[in-house]
């Protein structure tokens, strides 16, 4: 199976994932610019501050808001979210500054002190950052959303991804708790009502919650699909790459996400007049055929180094020519 396969497959999500620098945003937008190109109606998401979408294809999509991707002959959108302007709504929703909300230490959110138990919850899995909190917003929010065919999500470097993995599992347990202390506290709250005789009135905050899990819940699923979802693990042919993305492959695995494909990035090219570039290849030769130990030959697709930076939708264009 080659990436021709992954993109005939007919996937809701492709996520694109790996150690830092590989390749993940040019591999991601390859990818999506070739699936637009093929008809189907494309969205690019990015929680990256840095903005690497936008570097990629060379195009500013930094405005917050989905926008056309131009160059490309077919339906893609990119959206870029902004951790930190994010963070600002959410500081004005909950009514106070989000870098003063200690994520690990949950209590200092008005209202979320009688929440025994959630101090368990952080502890035994690091808390979510903002991007992949955003990340994950954002898969709850395109879940079940008809409007894209296909969403590629270019995901943070590999300790990102793993966090935003377990948001899904934490989220679920959160909620859990929250839905037991709300049926508790509004039970109290109903008596209290009645005993002192005040009005009746309607709060939907369980309902709010049930439907959060519910999404959740779906999302969840969505991502456990392999009808629906593939992981692409994306690499270079060096040791520590190799180590970070059999982690990382692990990780997928106790969260039931398939992911069947590996990119092995930047493979020296063949140079015999260069010292220096026949070293590192043949070196790079030796850590594939390790490579194809580990994770199989099949799903296996090998990319050399260009000459130059991967930029614009001419180039991202010539990375695809290089992956099917
Ligand atoms: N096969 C390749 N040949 C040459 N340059 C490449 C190749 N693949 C990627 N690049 C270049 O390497 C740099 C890093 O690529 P990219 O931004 O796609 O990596 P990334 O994994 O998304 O990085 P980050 O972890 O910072 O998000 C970019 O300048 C890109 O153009
Ligand atoms: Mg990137």
């Amino acid at each position: 199976m080659t990436l021709k396969d992954l993109l005939e497959m007919d996937l809701k999500f492709i996520l694109v994932g790996g150690k830092g620098g590989v390749g993940k945003t040019s591999v991601a937008s390859s990818l999506a610019i070739t699936l637009a190109e093929s008809g189907k109606r494309v969205l690019i998401i990015s929680t990256d501050p840095a903005h690497s979408v936008s570097d990629s294809f060379d195009l500013d999509f930094s405005s917050g808001e989905i926008e056309k991707v131009k160059g490309v002959k077919g339906d893609l959108f990119a959206l870029e979210i902004n951790p930190e302007s994010a963070g600002d709504e959410i500081s004005k929703a909950i009514g106070q500054p989000m870098n003063s909300v200690d994520f690990a230490n949950m209590t200092s959110i008005p209202g979320l002190s009688e929440l025994q138990g959630i101090g368990q919850d952080m502890q035994s899995m690091p808390p979510p950052g903002m991007d992949e909190a955003l990340s994950f917003a954002k898969i709850l929010e395109y879940a079940d959303d008809d409007n894209y065919d296909t969403i590629v999500l270019d995901t943070a470097p590999t300790g990102h991804t793993l966090r935003l993995l377990n948001i899904p599992e934490f989220l679920d347990s959160f909620l859990g708790r929250m839905l037991k202390m709300r049926s508790f506290l509004s039970n109290a709250m109903t008596m209290m009502k009645s005993l002192f005789g005040s009005k009746q009135e309607k709060d939907n905050t369980i309902e709010n919650l049930e439907k959060m899990k519910e999404k959740v819940l779906i999302a969840r699923d969505l991502l456990m699909d392999q009808d629906r979802t593939q992981f692409v693990k994306v690499m270079i042919p060096t040791m520590m790459s190799i180590f970070e993305t059999e982690r990382l492959a692990e990780e997928l695995d106790s969260h039931n996400i398939p992911h069947e494909f590996v990119v092995v990035n930047m493979i020296n090219p063949d140079n015999p007049n260069c010292q220096y570039c026949t070293h590192r290849r043949n070196e790079h030769l030796e850590n594939i055929k390790y490579i194809e130990s580990v994770f199989g030959i099949n799903t296996l697709t090998n990319v050399e180094a260009f000459d130059r930076e991967i930029r614009g939708v001419a180039m991202l264009k010539q990375l695809v020519d290089k992956m099917l």
